[in-house]
């Protein structure tokens, strides 16, 4: 009989739903060309979602959540990938439709697989995790658009979030002004310290009635979408963009054609679920370089499977300031 590793584990029963931590094989796991001993893993949103009865996330069941995970490769059947190798994985089913993450070992095509790039650790690699992956893709779509570090304020929505941290601390660390909009009263301090420049209350970019109002940002990633994305929209300088990869703020968007036809605005939408591998491992490449967040180890809380349900309750009620990682081996 094969090893035992714990893993936590979401499934629909007979009578409603069950999820906690149980013990599991390798037999146990999907089919795949690399398997992984998992030193980390993380919690995002949709981790939440997927461990939720009405989450409409996950495609399997029972299923172990984690979209995110780096660890060591133990046994690998495909040229490139070697035992011994250090690696993240992230997006593409894992987490919804295969197992993911939050086990002690993985099992996953090589086609998702991507070599930790020198100048991060498996640790730093969740601390970044898909959150800041979708920062990174919404800062680089900024850059290719033309942003300049002097171009003005740019603003980052659902700021203390994972998508929003890692934002705030991407542009900050590239030169731009950022200015950070949170809902938290208490979140002043970590936001500048990640390197906003201004905190923004969020209740001042609720006003979603008028969908032209006083410019005021230079560029804009948003996270939340709603009333909030139709704000930055109607506030956006001429020819600028804001990228949209959220909707924890809604999925409408209550706007119309005028920022567009006006003021010649661009909204980006941002998927990092189905990025091609080439393009996946360049961007990390960037995260392990020039948008290397300062402060990472900061930004982290670690959690182990015992105590996930509380994290993946925290952040489904928005609650999270940073980013939750979550041990695997000591
Ligand atoms: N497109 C993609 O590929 C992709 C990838 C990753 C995540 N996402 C999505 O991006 C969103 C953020 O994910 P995350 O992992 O960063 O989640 P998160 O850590 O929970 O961050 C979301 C932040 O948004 C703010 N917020 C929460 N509820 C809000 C509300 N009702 N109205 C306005 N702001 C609210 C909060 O920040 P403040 O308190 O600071 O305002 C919260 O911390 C989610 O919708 C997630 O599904 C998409």
């Amino acid at each position: 009989m094969s090893e035992s590793f714990p893993a936590f584990t979401a499934e629909k029963t007979d009578d409603g739903f069950r999820r906690g931590v149980t013990e599991l094989t390798v037999d146990d796991l999907p089919a795949g060309d690399v398997v992984i001993d998992v030193e980390w893993s993380s919690v995002n949103y949709k981790d939440h979602l997927a461990a939720t009865e009405n989450g409409r996330v996950a495609r399997i069941s029972p299923l172990v959540p984690g979209i995110d995970l780096a660890g060591m490769v133990r046994s690998s059947g495909a040229a490139g990938i070697a035992a011994g190798d250090q690696v993240l994985v992230h997006g593409y089913d894992l987490g919804v439709a295969h197992h993911g993450g939050y086990a002690g070992v993985a099992r996953v095509p090589v086609e998702w697989v991507v070599p930790l790039p020198d100048g991060l650790t498996s640790h730093e690699a969740m601390v970044v995790g898909t959150a800041g992956y979708t920062a990174a893709l919404s800062v680089l779509t900024l850059l290719d658009h033309g942003l300049e570090s002097d171009a003005g304020t740019v603003l980052v929505t659902g700021a203390t979030g994972g998508v929003g941290s890692m934002a705030v601390a991407m542009l900050a660390g590239l030169g731009h002004t950022v200015a950070a909009s949170t809902g938290k009263a208490d979140a002043a301090s970590f936001l500048r310290d990640l390197g906003a420049a201004e905190v923004v209350d969020r209740a001042e970019l609720a006003d979603a009635s008028k969908p032209l109002q006083s410019v005021r940002w230079a560029g804009a990633v948003d996270a939340v979408g709603g009333a909030i994305l139709a704000h930055v929209l109607a506030t956006l300088a001429p020819g600028a963009a804001v990228t949209a990869s959220g909707n924890v703020g809604g999925a409408e968007l209550p706007t119309t054609v005028l920022p567009f036809i006006l003021r010649g605005v661009t909204l980006y939408g941002i998927d990092s679920v189905s990025t091609p591998i080439g393009r996946r491992r360049e961007v990390w490449g960037r995260i392990a370089t020039d948008l290397k967040p300062a402060g990472l180890d900061a930004m982290a809380h670690a959690v182990d499977l015992e105590h996930l349900e509380g994290a993946l309750d925290e952040i489904g009620r928005g609650g999270v300031t940073g980013r939750y990682v979550v041990q695997l081996r000591n």
